[in-house]
């Protein structure tokens, strides 16, 4: 069992997709209590009866104040507190090119991964900090927050915009003794890894198969991630097995090298 999860009050955000379900079960069974909070209200308690013992699933829009203070308030109404927030809630771009997307792609994608993060980030921060005790805050970035894709740049974008987000709420909150770190992964067995697969591999010519092939050669470790794997990292850093990392950001991605 990982130190410090047992008991703690944790929401996670996208809790209901293929990593956040991952996460928020991962999370249950090292004795947190979860509150899995998702656009998608249905999946979000779905997910939660699938967990079982009293994690919660609730309908949260993190785009906008109340939507994410509402993810908290969720921990807060079933658990009385808040110990751990996992930001984790994102969508993917369409696959187009810098010249030829279009601007409602970019406030959609922006929306949900860099306001949704802030806002997240804001009432994770406010409820922490009015308790006095500290606290673990963890945000789902991507590999795509240190390099650049051709056909992503949206996405890649936004992701370099959470990363930078928990740069400087590290630095801010360091004194209350709430930690704040970033994980990146690498490309995970996913619905959205699909989706840009088949997106970045039309870019390129080639079907989705022959894009996932060769993305697979590229990674060292000759595959995709399991969501479990990222789980498993996620749970980690949210955990009290590394009370010094602070301000990091941590990729998961089977030896790639970003830079
Ligand atoms: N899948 C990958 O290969 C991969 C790689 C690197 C990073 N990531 C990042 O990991 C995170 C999770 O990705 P995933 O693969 O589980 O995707 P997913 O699509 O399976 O899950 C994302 C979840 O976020 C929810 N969501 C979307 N908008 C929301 C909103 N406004 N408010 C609340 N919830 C909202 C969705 O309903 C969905 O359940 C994302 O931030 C993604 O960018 C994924």
């Amino acid at each position: 069992m990982l130190h410090g999860l047992n008991g703690k009050s944790v929401v996670v955000t996208g809790g209901a997709g293929v990593i956040g379900s991952a996460v928020s079960r991962r999370l249950a069974a090292e004795g947190a209590r979860v509150v899995v909070a998702d656009l998608d209200a249905d999946a979000a308690r779905k997910i939660a009866e699938l967990i079982g013992g009293d994690a919660v699933g609730v309908g949260v829009d993190i785009t906008t104040p109340a939507g994410a203070e509402a993810s908290v308030d969720a921990a807060v109404q079933a658990f009385g507190r808040l110990d751990l927030f996992h930001a984790n809630a994102g969508v993917e771009c369409m696959v187009r090119t810098v010249t030829d997307f279009d601007v409602a792609d970019y406030h959609r994608v922006f929306g949900v991964n860099v306001l949704g993060a802030f806002l997240s980030a804001q009432a994770a921060v406010r409820r922490l900090t009015a308790q006095g005790d500290g606290g673990s805050i963890l945000f789902t970035a991507s590999i795509a927050a240190l390099m650049g894709t051709g056909g992503t740049s949206i996405y890649n974008a936004s992701k370099h915009a959470v990363h930078g987000l928990a740069r400087c709420l590290a630095l801010e909150v360091a004194g209350s003794g709430i930690r704040v770190n970033t994980l990146a992964p690498g490309v995970v067995e996913s619905r959205m890894m699909d989706s840009l697969g088949a997106g970045l591999g039309a870019l390129a010519g080639v079907d989705e198969a022959a894009f996932k092939g060769g993305m697979k050669r590229a990674v060292p470790l000759g595959r995709y991630a399991t969501p479990e794997e990222i789980a498993a990292t996620a749970a980690w850093i949210l955990s009290d097995e590394v009370p010094y990392l602070h301000g990091e950001v941590l990729t998961v991605g089977g030896g790639i090298a970003p830079y």
